[in-house]
């Protein structure tokens, strides 16, 4: 048997089309315009690929945003004094801090710093606790364990007593996810680093939630034949390249994989690092010196392919739905993201 697909690039286009209505309704109806602020600190290069999705997706549905940029030095202070800034800023009804912060900044208190009317992530420690407690409701609730659960809702899965696995605690997506399950009465299992035959574990799920980080961890004999397997993982698997040889960093001594810019293709391939083709010096894309540029230099690269957490392939042959990757939980994260800013928004004008 092979698998439904979950098609999550299908569905989170319904809920922004959704989202779109409803921003139109509520200008007209009241003349105000939903705001997000995107805050992004440091140069994390995923956060900000990240973010700037987020801002393209709020202009495609109406919804104005508002980008700031810090820098990786700026103390907490400087972080919580915008925070609180947005926090002020009437045209701005959702505010989301991009995790990870660098380091040295604390995340528990910036995330604590944000109102919880304009938590749109659900980060925020009152927002959280209520989302574990019976009988609470929080005001937002974290955006890709919410789009999680909307594809499990879309495929029909039945959440009531059935055995719900969660691989991974992390705060952003195991640990609310698991919370919302025990919500929809769900019997829960949360597995972890410790946790004790996992695949034993994983078999009994009839709801199977993967966000470990870990490229293909979720093997064939791992899955129980017609669960709902949902998979939040995103991870590079470096793959061979036929002009791919090895270069030592002139910077840092390390020695790394790449081909040169001229004999790859575009899409699907990463940059390593750079080639001094007059002095024969390598470079490893982090270790390229100060003030050296890269300009005139040969670009490096390597080859991958993005992953899930499952092994898709044979997955999709035990599983009664599942998620892709590319396709399936990521395009949700931000649809979710828009339809919190636009209930921020609604709530502030009395609707
Ligand atoms: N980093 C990874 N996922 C998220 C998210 O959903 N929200 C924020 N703020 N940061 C993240």
């Amino acid at each position: 048997m092979t698998a439904e697909l979950i098609d999550g690039v299908a569905i989170a286009g319904r809920v922004r089309a959704d989202v779109a209505v409803g921003v139109e309704k509520l200008v007209a109806d009241t003349g105000v315009t939903p705001g997000l602020a995107t805050v992004l600190v440091g140069e994390n290069a995923a956060s900000q690929t990240y973010v700037r999705a987020k801002r393209k997706a709020c202009a495609e549905v109406g919804i104005q945003s508002f980008g700031h940029e810090l820098p990786a030095t700026s103390t907490q202070q400087e972080v919580e004094a915008l925070v609180r800034d947005l926090n002020a800023d009437a045209r701005v009804h959702g505010i989301l801090v991009q995790l990870p912060l660098p380091d040295g900044l604390d995340e528990e208190a910036v995330l604590a710093a944000i109102s919880i009317e304009k938590d749109v992530d659900g980060f925020h420690p009152i927002n959280i606790g209520k989302l574990g407690m019976k009988g609470r409701d929080p005001l937002f609730v974290p955006c890709t364990p919410d789009g999680c659960m909307r594809l499990l809702e879309e495929a029909g899965a039945q959440f009531s007593g059935a055995n719900a696995v969660v691989l991974g605690r992390s705060n952003i997506v195991g640990l609310p996810a698991a919370m919302l399950l025990l919500k929809r009465d769900a019997t829960l299992t949360v597995c972890h680093s410790r946790t004790k035959d996992l695949p034993t574990v994983c078999r009994r799920a009839d709801i199977l939630i993967a966000a470990v980080g870990w490229g293909e961890m979720v093997k064939a004999d791992w899955v129980k034949p017609g669960a709902h397997v949902i998979d939040v993982g995103i991870n590079n698997k470096w793959l061979e390249h036929p002009a791919d040889r090895e270069f030592t960093c002139a910077a840092s001594g390390e020695i790394f994989t790449a081909h040169r810019q001229d004999e790859s293709e575009k899409g699907g391939r990463k940059r390593a690092g750079y080639l001094d083709e007059k002095s024969g010096a390598a470079y490893s894309r982090e270790h390229l010196p100060e003030g050296q540029s890269a300009e005139g230099l040969v670009k490096l690269f390597r080859k991958y392919k993005l992953v899930g957490d499952v092994d898709f392939e044979a997955v999709k042959e035990v599983a009664g739905h599942i998620t892709p990757v590319p396709g399936g939980v990521g395009p949700m994260t931000i649809a979710q993201l828009l339809s919190n800013t636009l209930r921020g928004a609604r709530a502030a004008a009395g609707k």
